[in-house]
């Protein structure tokens, strides 16, 4: 796909393992005028990931694969992607952690959302612990993804405001709400647009 700039669209995947609303956003930003991006393969390591109802709604082609084996899957995933010319890659609410090797062969090219403000909070049930430490605000971060856990570069944050009646449940919703505008905003920015 051709920008309206004429430059060349950069082939994406996005991985998943649940609701895939990140996804969502990032399929529709990618159709807009100005996005960088095409979303063209959708990874899946959860066969029941609702995400994944999405590649059929916008014909992307997707693979599953269970990660039971991770360095058997991880290699037919990186022939897979090799084979669809994916050049860079969203994680979008995906729960397995990518080894170093296959990092290495997308370096400074793997995306990472965080429902935190990083380098605060990184792994899971962040919005418990948030709450749990009275803390007055959180927030999502767009990183680079590094060998570390939460750890690359960050591109770009946005901060939430906690109210007293938060839940877990209330303040994951409050946060992915404004995830789904900040990851579009943070591949503009890696591309400066
Ligand atoms: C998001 O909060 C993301 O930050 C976290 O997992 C959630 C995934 O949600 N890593 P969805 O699948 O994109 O709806």
């Amino acid at each position: 796909m051709v920008l309206s700039t004429g430059i060349n669209r950069i082939r994406t995947a996005v991985f998943i393992s649940g609701t895939g609303s990140n996804l969502k956003s990032l399929v529709k930003f990618s159709k807009t005028k100005l996005s960088p991006i095409s979303i063209e393969f959708i990874v899946s390591n959860n066969s029941k990931a609702k995400g994944l109802n999405y590649a059929k709604k916008f014909k992307i082609k997707k693979k599953v694969l269970n990660f039971k084996n991770k360095k058997l899957s991880e290699n037919n995933l990186l022939s897979i992607l090799k084979k669809n010319n994916i050049e860079m890659i969203c994680l979008a609410g995906f729960m397995k952690i990518l080894s170093k090797n296959f990092i290495k062969k997308f370096k400074g090219k793997i995306l990472n959302i965080h429902p935190s403000l990083l380098p605060k909070y990184k792994g899971l049930n962040t919005h418990q612990r948030v709450l749990n430490n009275k803390e007055k605000y959180s927030g999502c971060t767009v990183h680079f993804v590094n060998a570390r856990l939460d750890s690359g570069k960050i591109i770009l944050q946005k901060k939430v405001k906690i109210s007293k009646k938060d839940t877990e449940i209330s303040l994951a919703k409050k946060i992915l709400v404004q995830e789904h505008k900040l990851y579009p905003k943070a591949i503009l920015k890696v591309f400066n647009l």
